[in-house]
Order: C-alpha cells, then sequence, then structure tokens
C-alpha cells in the first residue's frame, strides 16, 4: 500500500515515519521535491496512491493570505485524491472553527480549509490535535527578536506530535475509520510555560497579549479540547525531559 505525506515540515516527516512503521511505501511530497500543490499537476503526484495524507502550511496572520492558501491546497490534494481514488486525511487543530477564534486569519484558513476539503468528493478524514508539543519552538522561531522570542498568552493542552502521527498512521492504515478524529495530550499549560521549559540556552520569552476577541478567547481557554476529544501522552514534561536525554 501506498501513501503520498504533502508537506515535508515538523508534522510531515513525523507522519512519513510512523506510516513507514506500518509496512507502507511512503513518499514525502512538497516544493523542495518538485511538487507545489498550487501550481503542479497533483493528479499525477498521488498516481498510485491509497491515501493523501495533506499537511501542507503556511503561517500567516492575514485572514486572506491563509484562507487563499488553505483553500486551495486542500482543494488541489482532494480533488486530485478523487481522480485517483485515493482516501484524503487533511491535519487541522481543535477549535479553529469556534466563532470567538475567527479573528484570527491562521485559524479563519484553517476553519474554511476543513469546509473545502468536505466538497471534493473524496472519503475524507480529519485529524485535529491541540497544539504539538514542537509548537513553543515553532512559535520562538517566528516570533523571535534577536534572543527575545514574543509568546502570545494562550492556554492550551499540547499533545506530542508523534502521538498525532501514529493516530494518523492508524487512519491511514484503515485501523480506524471515523470521518473525523480529535486528540490532545494530557495536560493544560500555557504557551509561556512551555517556552520557559524548553531545555538550552535558547531564547528569552516575553509574553504578548493579543489584543481584542480572539486574544482574549485564546486566554481564557478557547483551544483547550472538549470533553470528547481523545487524550495521547506523553505529556509535555515528560516530552522534555526524554529529549534532555538524548
Ligand atoms: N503546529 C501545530 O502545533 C499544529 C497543530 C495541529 C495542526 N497543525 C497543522 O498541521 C499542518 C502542518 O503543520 P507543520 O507545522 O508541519 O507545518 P510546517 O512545518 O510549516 O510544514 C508545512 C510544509 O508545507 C509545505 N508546503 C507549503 N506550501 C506548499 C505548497 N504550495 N505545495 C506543497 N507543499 C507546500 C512546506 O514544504 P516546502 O517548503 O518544501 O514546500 C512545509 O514543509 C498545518 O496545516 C497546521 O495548521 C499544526
Amino acid at each position: 500500500m501506498r501513501a503520498v505525506v504533502i508537506g515535508g515540515g515538523t508534522s510531515g516527516r513525523a507522519i512519513g515515519a510512523a506510516i513507514a512503521a506500518r509496512g507502507w511505501v511512503v513518499q514525502l511530497s512538497s516544493r523542495r521535491t518538485g511538487l507545489d500543490v498550487l501550481r503542479d499537476d497533483v493528479v499525477a503526484a498521488l498516481t498510485g496512491a491509497d491515501v493523501v495524507v495533506e499537511a501542507t502550511g503556511r503561517f500567516t496572520t492575514s485572514r486572506r493570505r491563509a484562507t487563499d492558501f488553505f483553500v486551495r491546497s486542500t482543494t488541489a490534494i482532494g480533488s486530485a485524491a478523487a481522480v485517483v481514488g485515493a482516501r484524503h486525511v487533511l491535519l487541522s487543530i481543535v477549535g479553529c472553527e469556534r466563532p470567538e477564534v475567527q479573528g484570527y486569519g491562521y485559524f479563519a484558513g484553517k476553519a474554511a480549509q476543513e469546509r473545502a476539503a468536505l466538497t471534493t468528493g473524496t472519503p475524507l478524514t480529519v485529524v485535529r490535535s491541540t497544539q504539538w508539543h514542537e509548537f513553543a519552538e515553532q512559535n520562538a522561531e517566528r516570533f523571535r527578536i534577536g534572543r527575545l522570542a514574543l509568546v502570545p498568552e494562550m492556554s492550551i493542552a499540547p499533545v506530542a506530535l508523534t502521538a498525532v502521527a501514529a493516530v494518523v498512521a492508524d487512519v491511514v492504515s484503515g485501523d480506524r475509520a471515523e470521518r473525523r478524529v480529535e486528540v490532545a495530550g494530557p495536560e493544560r499549560t500555557t504557551l509561556l510555560e512551555m517556552t520557559r521549559a524548553l531545555p538550552g540556552p535558547g531564547v528569552r520569552a516575553l509574553s504578548l497579549r493579543l489584543p481584542g476577541r480572539f486574544g482574549r478567547a485564546f486566554r481564557d481557554g478557547a483551544l483547550l479540547p472538549g470533553a470528547a476529544t481523545e487524550v495521547v501522552g506523553p505529556s509535555f514534561d515528560e516530552w522534555v525531559a526524554d529529549r534532555s536525554r538524548r
């Protein structure tokens, strides 16, 4: 069986490894390997695939740019999957559709992506997770000024990317057949606490109070999972300790 994982970033590599560990042939594709889903022939890239995992991303806080990228990406991938007869697995974020966070352009884009993915006519599973343990580093890189990192105030229940990747691999292999899966980590914390707990000399984390309704919603827990969300370990502290031992 063959899976194509589109997006060779943080998640694409982890998901590719988890699927390969189940004995599948995995192809990681992104612009670096010659596939731009916004411009190139995605049908050709998916030929022979049983499943395509969409793990593309483009960070922006602009609602227009995020919506344009995510809707075009998922439409191209889902439509191509329908042509070749592959299933479509889309990575998304717990809470991205909540009305109170739509003022944050990135989440408006992810919510629009989920809606668009449903319209392409291919069997779709949306795997939503909370922010990954890796998100503290991703954010510190994105909002870094010299040795200072600006860290938005947000309450989250972070989850290990390896655990999310294992769930995606279960969906890909057919061990799970749900149309929507939601996973979160075992503990609630803040992005600031996570950033400060990162090992190594790193950066100095400065708290950033985001404005408006979505800023308040981030602080008040709009990104926290609901009671039905599956909880998967390890905790952030266990993950940091494990990384420090390596
Ligand atoms: N970070 C989190 O905590 C988190 C939590 C839940 C869900 N998610 C979602 O998971 C997805 C992946 O996130 P990530 O952090 O792994 O992203 P990432 O590290 O930024 O990687 C995204 C990948 O997308 C590829 N890409 C961008 N534009 C492309 C295009 N036009 N055609 C083909 N590939 C393209 C890039 O590879 P090239 O540069 O080689 O094209 C890049 O490696 C995102 O949709 C994100 O919203 C993230």
